[in-house]
């Protein structure tokens, strides 16, 4: 079988394509013919060793796939041969065919055609858990989001939306708000490429407020950091939570000061850890976003999909913030 290969860490242009063994199931274990795998900003970092999680080389970059159960290892009961499941695998989904444990398996319901459903778990799984469980978001809270027409920003935008905020979405242009919002934002704000110097933060600051109007945001969902945050926390409303979901402008440094002004929340966000610490939450978010897929109120937007031999373009795509929702990898 053929697979994406990280030999040595860099840019995506340093990833090799080439034939290797097919992966037999461990205990416990299934081996999935992928067909599709979703890319996320993660695997621009994991193959850069610049994510928390660090496999041994070589490794293959890809966090979830989608595809068609071909093998099942000694002890595995739920799952059998000819079934279509979503794997999150961590790394190792960027090849024809990966291992994973049966633990880490989701059935794929009627309504998600099989690229949709590589691009489903890492984004919803991460903005529902931040949402409902880190941020306890309410009805008619006003939720702002940072990096909104990104993978976990819009997945942000749509269950916000579904939780009945009233959603702000805040991305690089126009175009990327306009997507927010026929998804279901209602409203936006443009800001600019960044990285912002202090006037440019400060008018940005006041643009929030603005656009928010109010106190201003109960929730902020901040999928982007660096220059973006302090503003975006300076534009809190009173007893406001600011969610800390990922860094692709960088990590920032926040005075202390406005969380006691505010009497705010700064709460970290780690879906992953989540899932690994609380299998029993973790089980019942899924079965509440797969109810969501299957009456169709969810839906990821793929803008693109890429064969295999197009990784590098695909992740270059990511890195330099042209990305519109999901894009995914296929693997025929
Ligand atoms: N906490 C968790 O559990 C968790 C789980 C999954 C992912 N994450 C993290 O969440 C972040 C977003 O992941 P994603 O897969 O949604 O990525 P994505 O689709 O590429 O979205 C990231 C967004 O960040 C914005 N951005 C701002 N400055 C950027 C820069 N210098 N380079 C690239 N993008 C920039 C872009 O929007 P604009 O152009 O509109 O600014 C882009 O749409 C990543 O840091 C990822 O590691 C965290």
């Amino acid at each position: 079988m053929k697979a994406v290969l990280c030999k040595e860490y860099g840019p995506p242009e340093s990833l090799v394509i080439e034939e290797v063994p097919s992966p037999k199931p461990g205990k416990g274990q299934v081996v999935i013919a992928v067909k599709a795998a979703g890319v996320n900003f993660p695997d621009v970092l994991i193959i850069q060793n610049k994510y928390q999680f660090r496999p041994p080389l070589p490794f293959s970059p890809g966090g979830e796939v989608a595809g068609i159960i071909k093998e099942v290892g000694e002890g595995v009961t739920q799952v059998k041969p000819g079934d279509r499941v979503i794997g999150s695998v961590g790394w190792g989904g960027f090849a024809q065919e990966v291992a994973c444990d049966q633990a880490r398996l989701i059935p794929i319901p009627d309504a998600l055609d099989l690229v949709s459903a590589s691009a489903f778990m890492l984004t919803y799984g991460t903005s529902h858990y931040a949402l409902k469980n880190r941020a306890q978001l309410k009805a008619g809270e006003t939720l702002l989001v940072l990096g909104a027409a990104g993978g976990v920003g819009l997945a942000a935008v749509e269950l916000g939306v579904l939780m009945g905020a009233r959603v702000i979405a805040a991305a690089s242009s126009q175009d990327k708000v306009d997507l927010c919002i026929s998804r279901g934002a209602a409203g936006g704000i443009v800001y600019p490429e960044g990285p912002l110097d202090r006037d440019a933060q400060r008018k940005l600051s006041d643009d929030f407020k603005n656009v928010m109007g109010g106190e201003g945001a109960n929730v902020i969902y901040d999928a982007v950091g660096g220059t973006y945050a302090e503003p975006a926390l300076r534009a809190i409303a009173w007893e406001g939570r600011y969610l800390v979901i990922g860094f692709p402008a960088g990590i920032p440094s926040i005075p202390l000061n406005l969380t006691l002004l505010k009497g705010c929340q700064i709460i970290g966000v780690f879906w992953g850890a989540f899932t690994a610490r609380d299998p029993k939450g973790n089980q019942e978010n899924i079965a509440e976003l797969m109810g969501f897929a299957q009456s169709g109120r969810l839906k990821p937007y793929v803008s693109k999909t890429y064969p295999m031999a197009k990784v590098a373009e695909a992740l270059n795509e990511m890195a330099a913030r042209k990305v519109k929702g999901k894009i995914a990898l296929t693997m025929d």
